[in-house]
């Protein structure tokens, strides 16, 4: 619809109809079976809501949201359709890996294409909207939804942000619109506490926390959602400075802003708003487009424009953009857009979900054993040998049923191996207690299977996480494996060395001890649908690991939030000095992490050469290299390009990820990198909250981890 035809509309709509485009009702007020992923209050909003309400979330379905909408539209006086979301996090039916995981492919193209697969299957049954991508730097891994994340480092968020973005948002009549959120920090959570407050300085909130939202922007996702949290103690949904001035003006975002679940209401809990009413003065004044599930617009902002407390023209501006948003989906020419046009889990579907999954699994140690050869005797151990368990509590419409087990796969492809799940899975209700009592998971079965193992033996323990135990509300103060598991792996230990260990989770657990006595590991994190066939190919070397750590998997949780990028000290430690006791260091433990940003192993050897670095005329920094595969089988190596600003008047990061591309290669192939870095790029505030982006003296560095660097070079831009 042209825009005087949407600006006509919106002149003709009532006070009330307005309000509604600004009002999301969870599905359960439309349909019995929608999904809830927040908490429904017990007051009923007014009847003319659910009338005029402009988004629904939670409800998906063909036939389901066929007869919603169009019963909606008939009885709405101007027949403006809903807009269905949802979170659609990584994957709707086809469950691709986290975008934790995701990330550690370091392959944003895919990422890309995984999204928008999400997309087609989405729209096919009624979903407009996601709630995704969340671009929350985050580096705590007790934190939850750290998982739904692309990890510790900014530059890393923004790159997948954007291409998640362009990848939901592309596809004609069956893209949907994308969501940057939170805006912005969540992910600084103090102490990896869901729903904390955030203790940050201005400076690393914008250097490194809006820096992803200003990248992903770029790609002009359709929404923007708020957050839970205050930043400087002032909430996000109620933040002026923040939403008005730095996303909309500084940043020029012209979408929509939806708030997080309820959280327009909870400033009244937080104790910056008297009333509902005051919270949604706040909100509206922020420029809050869409209240998700809060009593506060639905009750107040009808009376407050008629009070004359807010003007009406906040109204006009906010609904004005939810119909943008629709007529920008095709909404108003079809409301049934998409509707039936995907088939879900097709082939193609599956094989991206296999690609993707496969490179996000990262190898993080190999002593010599894999891959496995299909000959030897190998026996799959562990709960998740026989467990269709490989999705997440944020895919909320994945199916189990279209998952097959490692076992399935083992027989599938004719590999014999011997698999025994050995030890229980934790319940729901496990997960919710530090500690399990051992007489619940001793089975007297076990010790008979594990007398059979020897020390020629090979053992694949397939270990990990719940589904539930990471998402949303789903903090952890231990990183541990569930002890029933640690313990059942230590018992495979004591009798053979050859321990291949698989792990499934949604954040970096403390593989401390399962990394001493394996031989290899592979972090597999949460996979998707087509996890199992990923890890059995990799393990039997059909597929050479080519992932690396989108974040650093810590020593032990005292060590936590640990990342590469540390603000330096003047109290370096020296590792070959460990006598010096006045350096900044635990006594106890190491400062490195087990395994660092950027790490991951492959099957084959690389190397990497002729690097060159030039500040170029252009105020471009110009970076070359050579990279070629010196080993025997065919794989995929990172480059990475790290900078650290020397001498400035702040204390800055020790190294920053500045660039990376992600190079296959035959064996014996040589193939040439070339990075080209605008000068802004490397901007930072000076003490005065001044941007510096001249006279800037870098170390740039290129590796394939942020500890391993194969060359550097010290230029002036
Ligand atoms: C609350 C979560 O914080 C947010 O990420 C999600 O999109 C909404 N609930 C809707 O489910």
């Amino acid at each position: 619809m042209e825009i005087y035809k949407l600006q006509q509309l919106l002149s003709e709509m009532s006070l009330q109809e307005k309000i509604g485009q600004m009002v999301q009702l969870t599905g359960a007020y439309f349909d019995k079976d929608a999904v809830l992923t927040g908490v429904v209050g017990e007051q009923l909003p007014p009847e003319w809501i659910i009338r005029y309400a402009g988004s629904v979330l939670g409800v998906i379905g063909k036939e389901k949201i066929y007869d919603i909408q169009s019963k909606y539209m008939e009885q709405h006086p101007h027949h403006i359709p809903l807009i269905f979301m949802a979170d659609v996090i990584h994957g709707c039916r086809t469950i691709f890996p986290i975008p934790l995981g995701q990330a550690c492919s370091f392959h944003p193209e895919l990422v890309s294409e995984a999204a928008s697969i999400a997309a087609s299957e989405a729209s096919s049954e009624g979903l407009k909207a996601t709630f995704s991508p969340m671009i929350d730097v985050s580096r705590d891994p007790r934190w939850g939804r750290m998982m739904e994340s692309f990890g510790e480092d900014p530059y890393m968020n923004g790159i997948m942000g954007k291409a998640m973005v362009d990848g939901y948002q592309q596809k004609s009549d069956q893209g949907v619109a994308a969501c940057l959120k939170h805006f912005a920090g969540y992910g600084a959570v103090n102490a990896g506490r869901e729903y904390n407050d955030v203790e940050i300085s201005q400076r690393t909130f914008l250097e490194q926390y809006v820096k992803p939202f200003c990248m992903a922007l770029k790609a002009k996702p359709a929404m923007v959602m708020t957050a839970f949290h205050a930043i400087d103690r002032k909430p996000i949904s109620g933040n002026k400075k923040l939403l008005r001035e730095l996303l909309r003006d500084k940043e020029g975002f012209d979408g929509t802003v939806i708030s997080d679940w309820g959280s327009i209401g909870q400033l009244v809990e937080q104790g910056v708003a008297a009333d509902m009413e005051e919270a949604a003065v706040q909100a509206a004044e922020a420029g809050v487009d869409i209240d998700m599930m809060s009593p506060a617009y639905m009750f107040w902002l009808e009376k407050l424009v008629e009070n004359g407390k807010i003007p009406e023209s906040f109204i006009d501006e906010s609904a004005f953009r939810v119909l943008i948003m629709k007529n920008q989906l095709g909404l108003f020419e079809n409301p049934f857009a998409g509707l039936g046009k995907s088939e879900k889990l097709t082939p193609y579907h599956r094989a991206k979900a296999y690609e993707l999954t496969s490179e996000s699994c990262v190898l993080l140690k190999n002593e010599k054993i894999l891959p496995l050869c299909q000959k030897q005797r190998v026996i799959w151990a562990g709960p998740y040998v026989t467990s269709k368990e490989f999705l997440s509590r944020w895919s909320i419409f994945g199916e189990h049923e279209a998952v097959e087990t490692i076992e399935d796969i083992l027989q599938k492809k004719q590999i014999k191996a011997e698999c025994i799940p050995g030890c229980r899975m934790l319940s729901d209700e496990e997960c919710k207690i530090w500690q399990v009592e051992p007489e619940r998971f001793d089975e007297p079965g076990n010790e008979r299977w594990l007398e059979t193992i020897t020390g020629d033996d090979t053992v694949v323990c397939v270990l990990g996480e719940h589904e539930s135990q990471s998402g949303e509300a789903a903090s952890r103060a231990f990183l541990t494996l569930p002890e029933e598991q640690q313990l059942f792996f230590e018992r495979i230990a004591k009798r053979t060395r050859n321990i291949v260990t698989v792990v499934i989770t949604g954040r970096p657990l403390d593989l401390r001890r399962i990394s001493e006595k394996s031989r290899a590991v592979i972090m597999a994190w949460r996979p998707g649908t087509m996890g199992a066939e990923a890890v059995v190919d990799i393990v039997y070397g059909r597929t050479n690991p080519s992932g690396k750590l989108a974040v650093s998997i810590p020593w032990c949780v005292g060590q936590v939030p640990v990342s590469y990028w540390d603000i330096k000290t003047g109290h370096i430690y020296d590792a070959d000095h460990p006598e010096n006791r006045f350096s900044s260091r635990y006594m106890d433990i190491p400062n490195t992490p087990l395994y660092p940003f950027g790490f991951g192993l492959s099957y084959t050897e690389f190397n990497i050469s002729d690097i060159e670095v030039q500040a170029g005329p252009d105020k471009r920094v110009h970076v070359h290299c050579k990279v070629s595969n010196t080993g025997k089988v065919a794989g995929a190596e990172v480059v990475q390009c790290y900078y650290e600003t020397l001498c400035s008047s702040v204390v800055r990061p020790r190294k920053e990820l500045v660039r990376f591309q992600r190079v296959f290669l035959e064996p014996g192939e040589k193939k040439t990198v070339d990075f080209s870095i605008d000068r802004e790029e490397f901007s930072y505030y000076d003490e005065n909250m001044e941007i510096v982006c001249s006279q800037m003296k870098l170390r740039i560095s290129i590796g394939n981890s942020s500890d391993h660097e194969w060359g550097n070079s010290v230029i002036f831009v």
